[in-house]
């Protein structure tokens, strides 16, 4: 038997953005290893490929490879329609791709820190849940797996477009959750909420901490009731229990990968 034949998400097909690392790169790995095929989908299209080959020498023909901004719409109809042909169709898909904040207060706050962000972190899901969705319909059971944050639930200082954004994306799941029950499409819309995760969007932290990586995984741990912060596994497995069809009577909640945060 081959490994697409086993798996928790045997013969699903998953579209993943910003996934050249961090937590895009882990959930590829996940969904590879329980037997879906994976399009990996980022800015940085040459580590997105690089990855892919990786996967590709573990399981072969299972990762497709796009260069693609998600703030360009024209980018998204052409990534989404190659993206179904090459995979064979596609059941899931994951607005993963985001960017975080640079620690500014609202007296400092700018025009263009909030409209990076909004394209980036928020409008573009828009973009991916509109395109993808007609191939998700046809695919069916399918899933629609948003990456926010704990911080679109609960504030933090100076980081009020990341916020922003971010609770934009936990409340947008739930209309398209609403539409696509509504039109009895079978397709599910969740968001995740991560706390901290060790990936390099936590650079800027370890930066203040002078470099002293430990140093800034321990200060970020300080709130946290299970005392570390989280490894890319950690979100991944969440993602997996989403996309597969484990999850087929949960939709338009939001699942909060915090190690207790914000049960305080
Ligand atoms: N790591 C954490 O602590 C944490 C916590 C909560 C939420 N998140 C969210 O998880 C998601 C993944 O973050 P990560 O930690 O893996 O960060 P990361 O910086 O490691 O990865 C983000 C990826 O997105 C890509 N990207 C950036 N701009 C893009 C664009 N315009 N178009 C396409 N791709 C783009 C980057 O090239 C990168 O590969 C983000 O939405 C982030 O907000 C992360």
């Amino acid at each position: 038997m081959t490994a697409e034949k086993q798996g928790r998400v045997a013969g699903k097909t998953a579209l993943i953005t910003g996934a050249a690392g961090g937590l895009g790169e882990a959930m590829a790995w996940m969904l590879v290893r329980e037997g879906a095929r994976v399009a990996l989908t980022d800015v940085d299209g040459d580590r997105a490929q690089a990855l892919a080959d990786a996967i590709n020498a573990e399981v072969a023909g299972s990762a497709f490879a796009y260069a693609h901004d998600v703030r360009s719409e024209d980018q998204w109809i052409d990534v989404v329609a190659r993206a179904a042909a090459d995979m064979g169709g596609m059941s899931v898909l994951i607005n993963n791709a985001g960017v975080g904040d640079v620690l500014l207060f609202s007296e400092q706050d700018t025009a263009e820190n909030w409209q990076r962000q909004y394209e980036i972190n928020l409008r573009s899901v828009m973009f991916g849940c509109k395109h993808a969705m007609p191939h998700l319909r046809a695919a069916a059971p399918s899933s629609i797996i948003n990456i926010s944050s704990i911080a679109g639930l609960a504030g933090a200082p100076g980081m009020g477009a990341y916020n922003a954004t971010k609770a934009g994306v936990w409340m947008y799941s739930k209309t398209v959750a609403l539409e696509a029950a509504k039109m009895e499409w079978n397709v599910r819309v969740n968001s995740v909420h991560p706390v901290f995760i060790k990936t390099p969007i936590l650079d800027p932290f370890i930066a203040m901490a002078h470099g002293d990586e430990a140093k800034a995984h321990e200060r970020l741990a300080r709130g946290i009731p299970l005392k570390r912060i989280g490894e890319p596994d950690d979100v991944a497995y969440a993602v997996l229990y989403l996309a597969s069809d484990e999850s087929k009577f949960v939709t338009g909640t939001e699942l909060k990968i915090d190690g207790g945060m914000l049960a305080q």
